[in-house]
């Protein structure tokens, strides 16, 4: 994160870096649909912050000419955007109903128990956030698991959730 965009009035004001991407986003199209960018310009927030906090969604909304309201609710809505900080490796395990028919559960209480840490809380070292995710569409690998948004990790048994987080650990030079 770079406090120097979130000063003491806790505006967000984009780079110019960051603007230039926004420009891009909305090239793709047509400018009177140019609020069809919001995902686009949320996923680089939260690729150059971290998360997306209100004041970034503020300012997306006055770039995209959108009421804040409405970028919040794409915020809220999907979970691949960080309302807070995370920890390095964002762990997301699948508990609706077919996921918890198979162990979906029982696996996010594994993770809890391994982490040491609540479902929604952050380790202290900052390496792992846990959280629960709606269907991931991969129903029959049940327990899966999303890592940062972008790796699913099937068939996630006991020992498999311990290879994860030791493995993830030892390459951070963790114990
Ligand atoms: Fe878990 Fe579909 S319900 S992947």
């Amino acid at each position: 994160m770079t406090p120097d965009r979130h000063h003491a009035t806790g505006v967000y004001t984009p780079s110019d870096a960051t603007l230039q991407r926004f420009a891009r986003e909305v090239a793709k199209y047509p400018y009177d649909q140019k609020q069809s960018a919001v995902m686009a310009c949320l996923a680089i927030v939260q690729q150059e912050e971290g998360h997306v906090s209100l004041q970034a969604e503020q300012a997306v909304a006055a770039y995209l000419g959108m009421e804040p309201i409405a970028v919040h609710e794409v915020t809220t809505f999907y979970n691949m955007y960080n309302q807070r900080p995370t920890g390095k490796f964002k762990l997301n395990v699948c508990t609706n109903l077919p996921c918890q028919l198979r162990d979906g559960q029982s696996a996010l209480h594994h993770l809890e128990h391994k982490l040491g840490i609540a479902m929604g809380e952050t380790t202290a070292d900052g390496l792992f956030t846990l959280q629960q995710s709606e269907c991931l569409g991969a129903c029959a690998d049940s327990p899966v698991l999303l890592v940062n948004d972008r790796h699913m990790c099937s068939f996630m048994s006991k020992d498999k959730l311990d290879q994860l987080v030791d493995g993830l650990r030892a390459a951070e030079g963790q114990p």
